[in-house]
């Protein structure tokens, strides 16, 4: 009788965590709700009156061709909003793309401070890296990849709408990135640069990947922040102003991120992502970038593993101050934990240990389904993501088989083990028939792609 009053005393560990780790497991069903709602909000955001609402953003990028391999040239790029900042010298010519390029680092104050400090930081970086290739004494053209929602008019000019993932420098929101820019490059006047055109990283990514293939017709970042952009008809864009082609299409950012921010996705928000969301840079804001970004998968991981100690389904206190500590568990972590079988159990005691977490067998199994349901919870979520593209697209052209390519960069597709594999499958699950998605990974695409629009602007 005592073992039934006591139902969950009498759960072992592991069913404990099982119980917990549930609700990040999505059936397809629930994706398809997932995939159609985002559909939904695609809609409303290209459309005339709509679109003032609409949480996903559907950003006009003012690229209306994809390259055709005579673009050519040599320019500088510029990639922030990931993990790196870089600056790149890229030459294009008869189809084929030399490049250099540096990393540097952008320090937290330069993030959180404010714009100017920003805008002279980059400057600075520009200027050494033209300097170090011996172009100071040149004018050069400039490809500017900023990987945060713009508002657009042209190809050269993009108005910041809000920042995200970790930046908030002051006085940017509401302006032209361009001009702050170029300010902050006259300021130095040490080298003579014209910035030529500003893309997102996800059209950077298509334009570079559509130069090689030209089936590609969707962008992709599956890195520190999570978005996409696709090339959809002008005449569905109701909400532009002068259609530049009735006929042509045009590139749009969708700033998927934001997806959910209006509760779309509460059904599937748990606990961990509340309190994440809750302590996060922009608490309310990109709810579907949060379910599935390298920026917070780790921190998801974290907070799981925190609860579950607090309640000693796994490892003893002792864990508690580090897994107390925000940003203890990182997303590579979760990537080198996933790479190996649960049973290997001492790879996974490893990678803990390096982290001053002591682990015995059944604490390195929980971890391991843990790292799992959200990696794979996060893959999936960018399949429904991706399916509703792909079913966008055809849309326009019902009648033909659709067979195209998403052109994908970023930390997590690149190094997580499972993600790219779990995304690929999910995907063509989730499409139906008649249509079949291609992933190819796009090298430095969000640079190069900078440079291939900017090339076709100074055509
Ligand atoms: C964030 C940004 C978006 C960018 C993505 C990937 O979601 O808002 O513009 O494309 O991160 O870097």
């Amino acid at each position: 009788t005592n073992a039934k009053e006591f139902p969950r005393n009498d759960m072992s560990e592991f069913r404990r965590a099982c119980e917990k780790v549930k609700q990040f497991m999505l059936g397809d069903n629930e994706l398809k709700t997932i995939r159609d709602r985002l559909l939904e909000n695609m809609r409303r955001g290209l459309d005339r009156e709509g679109h003032k609402s609409a949480k996903v953003k559907m950003l006009p990028s003012f690229v209306t061709h994809l390259p055709d391999g005579r673009e050519c040239g040599t320019f500088i790029a510029l990639d922030l909003g990931g993990t790196n900042f870089r600056v790149l010298l890229i030459d294009i010519n008869e189809e084929q793309i030399d490049m250099d390029s540096q990393i540097y680092r952008v320090p937290q104050e330069c993030m959180t401070g404010t714009g100017e400090a920003l805008f002279d930081h980059i400057a600075k970086c520009m200027s050494d890296f033209i300097n170090r290739m011996g172009f100071a004494d040149r004018n050069i053209a400039c490809g500017f990849t900023f990987s945060f929602p713009c508002e657009q008019y042209a190809i050269n000019s993009a108005s910041l709408i809000t920042w995200t993932k970790g930046f908030s420098a002051s006085d940017v929101e509401g302006k032209d990135v361009v001009t702050l820019l170029t300010e902050a490059v006259a300021r130095r006047g040490d080298i003579t640069v014209e910035i030529v055109a500003v893309v997102n990283d996800t059209v950077g990514t298509l334009m570079s990947c559509a130069f090689e293939d030209h089936a590609c017709q969707i962008g992709l970042i599956a890195g520190t922040g999570s978005n996409a952009c696709y090339m959809e008809k002008q005449s569905n864009i109701t909400k532009l102003d002068e259609l530049q082609d009735i006929d042509g299409k045009m590139c749009i950012n969708m700033e998927w991120g934001a997806f959910g921010d209006d509760g779309a996705l509460d059904e599937w928000t748990t606990e961990y992502d509340r309190v994440l969301d809750a302590n996060s840079v922009h608490p309310t804001k990109q709810r579907f970038e949060k379910m599935m970004a390298g920026m917070y998968i780790g921190e998801i991981v974290r907070l799981i593993l925190l609860d579950m100690c607090k309640e000693g389904i796994v490892f003893t206190e002792d864990a508690l101050e580090i897994l107390e500590t925000p940003e203890s568990f990182g997303t590579h972590m979760v990537s080198q934990i996933v790479d190996n079988q649960p049973r290997h159990f001492a790879a996974v005691q490893n990678i803990l240990a390096c982290a001053d977490i002591g682990a015995i067998r059944r604490d390195c199994e929980i971890v391991h389904m843990v790292c799992d349901a959200v990696s794979r919870r996060a893959a999936y979520m960018c399949a429904a993501g991706i399916s509703a593209i792909a079913i966008k697209i055809h849309q326009n052209r019902p009648d033909e088989y659709l067979d195209i390519t998403c052109g994908v960069d970023g930390s997590v597709y690149k190094k997580h083990p499972t993600f790219a594999k779990l995304l690929k499958v999910k995907t063509n699950e989730l499409v139906g028939l008649g249509i079949f998605v291609n992933f190819r990974l796009s090298h430095d695409g969000s640079g190069k792609g900078a440079a291939l629009v900017s090339a076709v602007s100074t055509r």
